[in-house]
């Protein structure tokens, strides 16, 4: 059974603190400010819990009972029905406006095209979020935080998904006031809509994703801003949540694979995160492996981890060789370049993190060209649940991990797709036209050659006989 925290009379902000991620400085501070990184040492913090005075459920399955108490809202939410596993905060001050009523769908017609067994994959539907992705899984936590300590503005960088959920939380709760900034013709217009319908401060900044990135941590910091990008443990604490509902969704067997798109590598670092805690806890007695996925075209992780050999080596990551990269880069003027927006990163916030997260949870990571994300991501509409191009990258990379024979056949995977197919219509639309010069100018431009799975419209003259014999050649 689950007891509440107030049967053990705490509090719960009690029960947790920040906590370096470098074993050698592992400061710890409370919860009463928000610190990004350890201003200590530099490195990233996480939220840590005193377990052994959380009132942790005795098993997995206990969490069921929170279905009964959907008339709760905290109990509704995808996200806080499991907030003994994220109990940073008493439930009285919890923001939540419903996320996370996501669907684990199992994709046989997808799974045939990643070369899967029948019933083994299956696909972690993110877009049902209120704001359209996942990020509102993190939103709800970084904002109930944020609330906890008064702030009045909170701020983000993004590719477009991150601000269209700090955005939404910010104008449905009227709790504090978005400011976002955005890199210049790098978003796509879904999610900028989102930014702007809902009355965020937008600020669209001469640079890309990386740049936005440095300097609102910079404005943030001097103005006082409260910081929501990935950066922020809190916000991270609400995407374990994801991994919570994939094995719920799987009656809390754990699955043998995550496949995850790979961008600030937030996710991945919090679906790691959510693992070691589980373990720990005596809730799970193994470990998924985990895939993350980069785009060809923004693809450090890879080239770090797969190429360079880098590693989270117990926390003592060699440093040489990203700084190495990172020079090269900057030196031949190398910018993130992918058609999946979401992803063109080039420096990604969490490295460390996801670093510690792909050792532990016996990791690989690789790459997939913007043709493979488009030919995936036509895959996955076909299946009904159609996604973003970012997202589609998760069953691209599955595809090529299966094709490697590091993923069986007979393994069970949990692709994640991250964010809602309407966010970014544009790439959909081209890859479908039938019209050449709007396929070259959008696709063939970043070496999409062509569109094999192709659900093409037909033209046919205003007359009744023409139609009908067209249906009939059809359908
Ligand atoms: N998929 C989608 C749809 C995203 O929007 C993002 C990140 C990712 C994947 C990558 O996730 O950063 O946790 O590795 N979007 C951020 C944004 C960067 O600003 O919206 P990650």
């Amino acid at each position: 059974m689950i007891q509440s925290a107030q049967q053990h009379n705490m509090t719960r902000t009690d029960l947790a603190f920040q906590r370096c991620i470098n074993p050698d400085c592992a400061a710890t501070f409370d919860t009463g400010k928000l610190h990004t990184s350890c201003p200590k040492c530099g490195n990233l913090l996480d939220v840590a819990y005193d377990w052994d005075r959380v009132a942790v459920p005795e098993k997995l399955s206990d969490f069921e009972a929170m279905w009964s108490q959907r008339f709760n809202p905290v109990r509704f939410s995808g996200v806080w029905r499991f907030h003994e596993l994220l109990p940073f905060v008493p439930q009285k001050n919890i923001v939540t406006v419903g996320e996370g009523q996501t669907l684990l769908q199992q994709a046989d017609a997808v799974g045939k095209f990643v070369g899967m067994d029948a019933g083994q994959l299956h696909l972690q539907y993110e877009g049902m979020n209120p704001s359209g992705s996942f990020k509102d899984n993190g939103m709800c936590a970084a904002i109930t935080h944020a609330n906890l300590l008064g702030a009045e503005r909170a701020a983000c960088a993004s590719t477009g998904n991150t601000s269209a959920s700090l955005a939404l939380y910010c104008s449905a709760t009227q709790l504090m006031k978005a400011i976002i900034f955005i890199g210049s013709g790098k978003i796509s217009y879904g999610k900028l809509s989102q930014a702007l319908d809902y009355g965020a401060l937008t600020v669209q900044l001469a640079g890309d994703f990386d740049d936005a990135m440095i300097r609102v941590r910079e404005v943030a910091e001097q103005l006082g801003i409260y910081l929501v990008n990935s950066v922020n443990p809190f916000r991270l604490e609400g995407q374990k949540t994801i991994m919570f509902r994939v094995l719920e969704a799987l009656r809390w067997e754990v699955p043998d694979w995550i496949v995850v798109p790979g961008g600030n590598l937030g996710n991945s670092s919090s679906f790691g995160k959510a693992f070691m805690e589980l373990k720990q806890l005596g809730l799970i007695d193994r470990v998924p492996r985990l895939a993350v996925i980069n785009a060809s075209g923004a693809d450090t992780l890879y080239e770090l981890h797969e190429r360079r050999g880098v590693r989270w080596n117990g926390g003592h990551v060699n440093l040489d060789p990203i700084r190495e990269y990172n020079d090269y880069m900057d030196q031949n003027g190398i910018k993130a370049d992918t058609l999946a927006s979401a992803i063109e990163i080039n420096r990604p916030v969490n490295l460390k993190k996801c670093l510690r997260a792909l050792e532990f949870c016996d990791g690989v990571v690789r790459q997939v060209s913007d043709q493979e994300i488009l030919d995936a991501k036509a895959k996955v509409g076909a299946g009904g649940f159609g996604c973003e191009p970012a997202s589609a990258a998760s069953v691209a990379g599955a595809k090529v991990l299966r094709r490697e024979g590091v993923i069986a056949a007979s393994d069970r995977v949990v692709c994640v797709l991250t964010g809602h197919e309407l966010k970014d219509p544009t790439a959909t639309v081209a890859y479908h036209t039938t019209d050449q010069d709007v396929f070259h100018k959008t696709l063939g431009s970043r070496g999409v050659t062509k569109a094999s799975h192709a659900n093409k419209a037909i033209a046919v003259p205003n007359e009744l006989d023409d139609i009908i014999k067209a249906i009939q050649l059809y359908a």
